[in-house]
């Protein structure tokens, strides 16, 4: 049966969008039928962090709207098996998605694919309600700052409050923490938020940590969702994540400070064997 999983945060430019590409990509790599939905409609940022921008003829709101059947609209990844983007409209504004809309491309996706991937936009209007509202999980996406904790707390109110399973009384959102862009430097210096400051604060399991990366911004500049950079931290975080999130137990890494070793700072990056 296929899972409705939406990346979420209240708080804008936390890093949702990179890491539902991120995030969707690593599920399609191990083999899963994945689509990423791009709900940010009027700004549609998820094409260009795939690098599919030049490919995109049909969008959410066209499908919604009748003009356009999903399989028209749906744009397959050039470079992994299995991964799918359904773009968002640039030029119509929020109002133009409705939940009967949402409704029907979610059910139709749902007969093909694993896992269905929706991009919210920030805020807890419309467009974002609308992400969240027939999720079965939220990926609660936080920076380690205290603007960012608190809208994940607003959004957690909303998860349990808005959506159709909180409506119907059904078993609850399962919500995970992805705390991204984490500097142990700055945390160990007292100008961020630790690991531990945010899990007392929001209470919710923690799906994975993402450093912040020079290769996240690399990645997205040239359309290539991070997670296909295997060499990179960032990269290697998202994939944990997503073995996580699939059942495996992974220990959680770049939470600390790189202490390098003397023969480390004599030789650089050479590691003495
Ligand atoms: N781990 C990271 N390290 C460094 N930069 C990052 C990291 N994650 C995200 N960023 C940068 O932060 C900015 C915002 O990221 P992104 O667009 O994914 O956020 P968003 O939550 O989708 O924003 P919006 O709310 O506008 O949709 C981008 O410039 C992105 O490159
Ligand atoms: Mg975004």
């Amino acid at each position: 049966m296929a899972k409705i999983i939406v990346v979420t945060s209240g708080k804008g430019g936390v890093g949702k969008t990179t890491s539902s590409a991120a995030l969707g990509t690593a599920l399609a790599l191990k083999g899963h039928k994945t689509v990423i939905i791009d709900f940010d409609v009027g700004l549609r940022n998820l094409d260009l962090i795939m690098g599919c921008e030049r490919r995109v003829v049909y969008d959410l709101i066209n499908v919604i709207h009748g003009e356009a059947n999903i399989a028209q609209t749906l744009i397959k990844d050039k470079r992994v098996d299995n991964l799918y983007i359904l773009p968002a409209s640039q030029t119509r504004d929020k109002d133009a998605l409705t939940k009967e809309g949402v409704e029907t491309v979610l059910n139709e996706l749902a007969k093909t694919f694993d896992f269905i991937l929706c991009d919210s936009p920030a805020g807890i209007e419309r467009g974002a309600l609308l992400a969240m509202y027939f999720a079965d999980e939220a990926i609660v996406v936080t920076n380690p700052e205290v603007s960012s904790v608190r809208d994940s707390d607003r959004i957690l109110g909303v998860l349990a409050s808005k959506t159709k399973r909180a409506e119907e009384g059904k078993e609850p959102v399962k919500e995970y923490l992805l705390l991204t862009r984490y500097s142990p430097e700055r945390v160990e210096k007292g100008e961020m938020l630790s690991v531990d400051d945010v899990q007392e604060i929001l209470s919710i399991p923690l799906l994975g940590i993402i450093p912040e990366s020079k290769s996240v911004l690399k990645a997205s500049n040239s359309g290539v969702p991070v997670s296909l950079d295997k060499e990179s931290d960032a990269g290697q975080a998202y994939l944990d994540a997503v073995d996580r999130f699939l059942g495996e137990a992974k220990p959680h890494r770049f939470m600390t400070v790189e202490k390098r070793g003397l023969l480390q700072k004599l030789f650089g990056k050479r590691r003495a064997v």
